[in-house]
């Protein structure tokens, strides 16, 4: 069993991204590298972030669904930068990146070497998160998701040595997010608070963590579908929750199938949770429908699980995502994609046993 584990300095607040300068002399911190990636060169936020950090290397290369040499290459630079703090700046990707880039500096080899849990030897450098986007959790979680072309598999690398020092929770930072990429964002953020709550590894902590998630993420995503200004701060507060809640209680069969579809065909991992939420949940329904009535009832919504599972079918529409036929997999890739997805470490946390027959149904029964 694993305890429930949050050693993060956790800012939450409009404005707080001006606590990095504090964090970082905390940290005596002299030789910062810097992750980010080439769409926030638009924004604000790298100078900002520069003027505080100083960086004496910046990486602004970071791809969706960052590869195992990119990370290699950016440890190898660092280290010969002497980088002593890596301040990741984005959504998922980058700060997944900059969290496997400041483990790899301390440990040797590949980062493709330390799949799995606490693999590694040395503890990792320290890393700061300021996330720019609502989906991803990273902030707050153990974990990087690496993509590694060579197997065409995304590879999970766990520590507890990985946890950011700090995370800087800023709603401010969304105000420059086009409007698709945070419905899809904080969609993935609803499919990590409610993957926590409906899996084995649920705990009262966890459950607590995505009741509150959810309660900031399904009124927050409706009113934008409906037109009404977006609430920054309650979808960052609910994706860092969520975060919380799925670092603690791990995902399940959405993200097993969207990392196996990621992985092969290098979508984003937002969008295919978003398309993937709801025909999973209809399929395990029967299993799952007593903690997600428990989640959704905790959270205010006052839906049985049914409804609330047609709720989030009619916000996905409404937020204009695909269903799973939109999203034009090859159905010649559906025997591979089914049996990468039961290959995946968190299968075992789906409540229902899930094979790759299960996710080659899933795949062509919708
Ligand atoms: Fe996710």
């Amino acid at each position: 069993m694993m305890p429930f584990r949050l050693p993060v300095r956790v800012f939450m607040a409009p404005g707080c991204l001006s606590e990095l300068d504090g964090e970082l002399r905390r940290l005596r911190a002299e030789r910062v590298l810097l992750v980010t990636d080439s769409g926030l060169q638009a924004t604000p936020w790298p100078d900002m972030v520069a003027r505080l950090a100083r960086p004496v290397l910046t990486d602004a290369s970071t791809r969706p669904n960052p590869r195992v040499a990119d990370i290699d290459r950016l440890a190898r630079e660092a280290r010969h930068a002497g980088v002593d703090v890596v301040v990741g700046l984005g959504g998922g990707s980058v700060l997944d990146a900059a969290k496997a880039v400041a483990m790899l500096i301390t440990n040797p080899g590949s980062i493709a070497d330390y799949e799995g849990k606490n693999r590694f030897e040395h503890a990792a450098a320290p890393f700061l998160a300021i996330p720019t986007t609502c989906g991803t959790g990273s902030e707050v979680t153990w974990v990087s998701v690496v993509s590694n072309p060579a197997t065409k598999r995304k590879i999970s690398i766990k520590g507890d040595g990985m946890f950011a020092a700090a995370a800087f929770v800023d709603p401010d930072l969304l105000a420059s997010l086009p409007d698709g990429l945070v419905a899809s964002t904080a969609m993935d953020a609803v499919t990590h608070a409610v993957e926590a709550a409906v899996g084995r590894a649920a705990n009262p902590t966890s459950d607590a963590l995505a009741a509150a998630a959810l309660q900031r993420l399904v009124p927050a995503l409706e009113a934008m579908a409906g037109g009404g200004e977006r609430d920054t701060l309650r979808l960052m507060e609910g994706s860092t929750l969520a975060g919380m809640a799925f670092g603690n209680a791990d995902v399940g069969a959405v993200h097993c199938l969207s990392e196996a579809i990621g992985g092969v065909l290098d979508m984003p991992h937002g969008l295919l949770n978003a398309v993937l939420l709801v025909p999973v949940l209809r399929y395990t329904e029967s299993e799952i429908q007593e903690p997600l009535a428990a989640l959704v009832s905790g959270a205010g919504l006052r839906d049985a699980a049914r409804l609330f599972i047609d709720r989030l079918d009619a916000l996905r529409r409404a937020l204009g995502l695909p269903d799973v036929a939109g999203l034009g997999v090859d159905p010649g890739l559906y025997d591979d994609l089914a049996r990468l997805a039961a290959e995946n470490g968190s299968n075992a946390s789906c409540r229902r046993h899930m094979t790759a027959t299960d996710y080659h149904a899933l795949l062509s029964d919708v």
